[in-house]
């Protein structure tokens, strides 16, 4: 393999609206998830798996009876911690099920059963008996139990910083705003729930593990399962040809993969297939954690921060900790001498927290574009105005200068889009019958990042045709359809000319479909790769020939700090008399470099918008401290915005390319959208009625005009 200096591309495909290259697969049903996979290395018919779980929080289990279970005419086998095959390694808590007899939260995987179908293998989990010794089990997270300081946040950030010196600009600072802001559990809810078909073979005399799994990353599956196994990489190989979303909840192999791998190893090369059911997913495959966030604001009168302050409480899983980045967006987004930040979080024993759509800018920047509305509502300053006073010439976290920082002009593009010129300047200023009305904006930001440890190959083929091959998934997003446009522009040909191959890990290595980083990472390696390719080879090369590169490191990766921006602005209509929140207009508009296809783009964008809308009003996950579990798990109780809640909704960006990060020009588009967004839809219900709240999600109940409720 070789490290390629890529040099910027002649675009021609890049730019344009190229329908989904798999879009036909997909309306058609032939598209292939999966569930819906086989073995193809023969085994025989797959054995169905179903999954038993823990009914209690803590402690261990003292026996598993299966002798009912195994009585039932389709049940296989029944296999516990006493007869699951040893993994090697095991200091990833989260996936050595079955290990020992620990219990470590309500719902963790306790037995497996194998049958000869779904139904009997459901049946087969329903008949099982689970005797525990159950223990005391902390599972409410609150102000005064968060108390423990991870040594990182996610993925590896600092879990403290301090800058100059807060607590001496708070006490001279002209205005103060001081007050705490929170946001629920949330789960991530992709349409297709999680599923992985596994089978055992043998490769050259040693053990091969194979699998389809609905994931966001193949090779990032393929790494902890080789090495809690004992395997070489090679040893396992990970498919996801189509996939129906994640939203980081496939990020990361969770329990169920190491489940569909234990029970395949005791079926003589049988395949195994699991399906896991949307209410096991709420408990098994991520979720967001609550958060707490204790803002302090200090300003002059015209409203120019002079200190931010933002200390984070959130829980982990004694399990396996993760730490959400709360606090991360605040470090860098409005410039200010003197800043702080912290994280501490409560350990708890329950469900491991992961990665939900812009982990750490999603609540961090619901806390902190809400309490710069209250800024702005303090020094009577529009909120638009508020963000130019506050605007850093470099990169406050790091020193560095922007790769390009363009939140104003996404500000000032919204605000004439929105017709934010003729908002009224007060509060509770309109009504339309029984609904107040009012306008909000937030900002949202996000890193621009390009992963390492990416390669691609290309070769040519016949009548001037090339496959080009990486092992990245497209989990929805388009990344095959803008992949296929990168590799014309970066070969010099028609779309139709190329032959991509993505998500196998026998492809050259590829990052996870996540941080927003895959069309950034994956794409430069294409264009490195062709570049190569046609450097060693020409333009018009033999058949058969073929070239594997990476992209090398830019001196700009060190020089700059690379973010994307946008703005968001709501429109909230609040009813009088039920408390009712609709938002009938929702506006983005973003800085993400170029965008390499408006269609998939705009659809990206405007789900992400949806997302947060969704975030903003209805979504909220209630955990049962007294049992230790999530009793929000499934789409009735867990409400997550349909098309009647969905109104006018609409995304735009600014014309630019960075070519400081990729070659195509273009940053990440996945997650920004998220970002924000509940803010603008709460600083507009403040707009609204004059109420203003500080946490999400705004039931109708927080704006109910009864004669106790807050008024303005
Ligand atoms: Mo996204 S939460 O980085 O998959």
């Amino acid at each position: 393999m070789i490290e390629q200096k890529t040099k910027p591309l002649e675009v021609r495909s890049i730019g344009s609206g190229l329908r989904r290259v798999d879009g036909v697969e997909k309306v058609t049903g032939r598209a292939t998830y999966a569930a819906e996979q086989d073995s193809d290395d023969g085994g025989g018919e797959a054995l169905h798996l179903w999954l038993v779980t823990s009914t209690i929080a803590k402690g261990r289990v003292l026996q598993v009876q299966a002798e009912h279970a195994l009585a039932h005419p389709g049940v296989v086998d029944v296999v516990d911690h006493t007869t699951a095959p040893r993994l090697a390694e095991t200091d990833n808590g989260e996936l050595a099920i079955l290990q020992n007899a620990d219990v470590g939260f309500r719902g963790q995987i306790v037995a497996l059963v194998l049958a000869e179908s779904s139904e009997a293998a459901r049946e087969g989990a329903a008949l099982v008996d689970v005797d525990y010794d159950a223990t005391p089990h902390e599972a409410e997270f609150r102000e005064d139990n968060a108390t423990y300081r991870p040594s990182v946040v996610n993925p590896s950030m600092e879990t403290d910083t301090d800058q100059g010196d807060v607590d001496a600009a708070l006490r001279e600072a002209d205005v103060v705003i001081g007050q705490t802001y929170s946001t629920p559990y949330e789960h991530n809810n992709p349409l297709e729930p999680h599923a992985t078909v596994a089978w055992w073979g043998e490769l050259d005399g040693r053990p091969m593990l194979s699998m389809f799994d609905s994931t966001q990353g193949v090779h990032g599956v393929v790494q902890p399962l080789a090495t809690m196994w004992g395997l070489e990489p090679e040893q396992v190989r990970v498919r996801a040809p189509y996939v129906g979303g994640g939203f980081g909840s496939k990020g990361e192999a969770h329990a169920h993969v190491m489940a569909a791998a234990l029970a395949a190893r005791t079926t003589n090369g049988r395949p195994v297939r699991l399906a896991v059911t949307r209410q096991q997913m709420f408990q098994l495959t991520g979720y967001r954690t609550a958060t707490i966030s204790r803002f302090r604001l200090g300003a002059r009168p015209d409203g120019t921060l002079t200190a931010i302050e933002h200390s984070v409480l959130e829980q982990t899983s004694k399990v396996r900790e993760f730490a959400e980045q709360t606090a991360s967006p605040t470090r860098m987004m409005y410039a200010a001498p003197n800043r702080r930040t912290t994280h501490r979080l409560a350990q708890l024993d329950v469900a491991v927290p992961s990665w939900m759509r812009a982990p750490g800018e999603m609540p961090g920047m619901f806390a902190h574009e809400v309490a710069m509305d209250e800024l702005a509502v303090a020094c009577g300053v529009d909120p638009i105005v508020l963000r130019e006073r506050n605007e850093p010439d470099l990169d406050p976290e790091t020193g560095k200068p922007y790769n390009n920082r363009r939140l104003l002009d996404c500000l000032h593009r919204g605000a004439e889009r929105f017709g934010w010129e003729t908002r009224p300047r007060d509060a509770r200023a309109q009504a339309d019958g029984d609904w107040w009305v009012g306008t909000g904006v937030a900002s949202a930001t996000y890193p621009a990042m390009k992963m390492p440890g990416n390669a691609a190959r290309v070769r040519s083929l016949d009548q001037g045709r090339y496959a080009v091959a990486i092992g990245s998934v497209d989990i929805g997003t388009g990344a095959r359809t803008v992949l296929t446009q990168i590799a014309a522009d970066a070969l010099g040909v028609e779309v139709e000319a190329i032959d991509l191959a993505i998500a196998d890990s026998l492809l050259p290595s590829a990052s996870v479909a996540g941080g927003s980083s895959g069309t950034s990472s994956w794409g430069s390696a294409i264009v490195a790769a062709a570049q190569r390719f046609r450097a060693d080879h020409g333009n018009w090369p033999d058949p058969g020939v073929e070239t594997t590169a990476s992209a090398a490191d830019s001196p700009a990766d060190e020089k700059y700090a690379f973010h994307s921006f946008g703005a968001v602005f709501a429109e909230a209509r609040v009813n009088r008399w039920t408390g009712e929140v609709r938002v009938p207009r929702l506006l983005g508009v973003y800085s993400v470099g170029r965008v390499i296809n408006p269609v998939t783009a705009h659809s990206q964008f405007v789900g992400a918008l949806v997302m947060g809308l969704s975030a903003g009003l209805f979504e909220e996950s209630y955990r049962d401290p007294r049992f230790g579990h999530f009793l929000t798990q499934d789409l009735a109780s867990y409400h997550v915005a349909s098309h009647a809640d969905v109104l006018d909704v609409d995304a735009e960006w600014l014309e630019e390319s960075d070519e400081l990060l990729t070659p195509m020009g273009s940053r990440g588009i996945g997650e920004i959208g998220i970002v924000g967004t509940a803010a603008a839809v709460l600083n507009a219900t403040h707009h609204a009625t004059g109420i203003r709240r500080r946490s999400m999600p705004l039931t109708p109940d927080q704006f109910l005009e009864t004669p106790d409720a807050e008024r303005p």
